[in-house]
């Protein structure tokens, strides 16, 4: 509270225009100590039904109409999309389906003189970043990131990792099967925050809501597999994908395959 009250006094003349938003992010981060704390509170929520619906017993209710015909192919995706959580397959997820996801979901539109992506970005200041950990894929295991102004991915650096190395990044209780590919989706909050102030990280925060959407309905679309993940090891997840933690932050993972 008074780390607070002294970054809320000192922003008045601070030109750092994200130290609020760093305060929370740092604050709700998981790690391998207070993991046990947070499962425990999850476990607590479900032995005690604290589930508090929101309604309104005493309004009018209005039906709507049957969904008008004409609709079928968007119907089909955003009702078959399910979270998939069994990996069992060892097939290699191949180079053209993650680029039809990637391009799709989060490429350049390619219709306007300038670089809008499929996404929506407030300001269109575009702050996310994808990187992917490839662990079965036509690509070389190891980290690269996707640059979607120009459609193509940087290697960053090959990679092979372990069970034990990738729970130590990435909690994936009740998985069952190696998860090919993750793409993991980061918000760099210098420019937004710029712009926005600590209110830019309630825009990264949508943004990645946005783009997640995104790639799963994307892969639902191309039948891939696709489970999305709040749970992560914020900071060992940052070292291992060489993040500058500061500012590049994690928001999001979506396990493809
Ligand atoms: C923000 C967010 C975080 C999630 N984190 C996890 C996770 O860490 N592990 C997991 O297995 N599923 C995770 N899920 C998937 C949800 O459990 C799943 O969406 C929910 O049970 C509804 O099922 P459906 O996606 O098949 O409709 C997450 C979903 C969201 C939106």
């Amino acid at each position: 509270m008074r780390d607070l009250i002294k970054i809320i006094n000192k922003k008045r003349n601070s030109s750092d225009k994200y130290e609020l938003a760093s305060l929370f992010h740092n604050n709700t981060e998981l790690n391998t100590v207070n993991i046990k704390e947070h499962a425990k509170q999850i476990e607590e929520y479900y032995n005690e039904g604290d589930y508090k619906p929101l309604n309104y017993p005493y309004s009018e209710k209005i039906d709507l109409p049957k969904l008008s015909s004409g609709y079928k192919n968007i119907q089909r995706v955003v009702t078959n999309r399910r979270t998939k959580r069994d990996f069992s397959s060892s097939k290699k997820l191949s180079l053209k389906k993650i680029s039809n996801i990637l391009k799709l979901s989060y490429g350049n539109r390619g219709v306007e003189e300038k670089t809008l992506s499929t996404v929506p970005s407030a300001g269109a200041i575009y702050p996310l970043h994808i990187y992917l950990i490839s662990l079965n894929t036509e690509l070389k295991d190891g980290i690269y990131h996707y640059y979607f102004e120009n459609n193509f991915l940087d290697s960053i650096s090959e990679k092979n990792l372990n069970e034990k190395e990738l729970e130590e990044l990435i909690i994936t209780r009740g998985i069952k099967g190696k998860i090919p590919l993750y793409m993991v989706i980061t918000a760099d909050l210098r420019n937004l925050c710029s712009k926005y102030g600590d209110r830019g990280y309630r825009f990264a925060l949508l943004e990645a809501g946005h783009l997640g959407q995104n790639i799963l309905l994307t892969a639902e679309s191309l039948n891939i597999g696709a489970v999305p993940f709040g749970g992560f090891y914020d900071k060992n997840l940052a070292k291992f994908l060489s993040l500058n933690y500061e500012y590049n932050k994690a928001m999001y993972i979506i396990g493809i395959g």
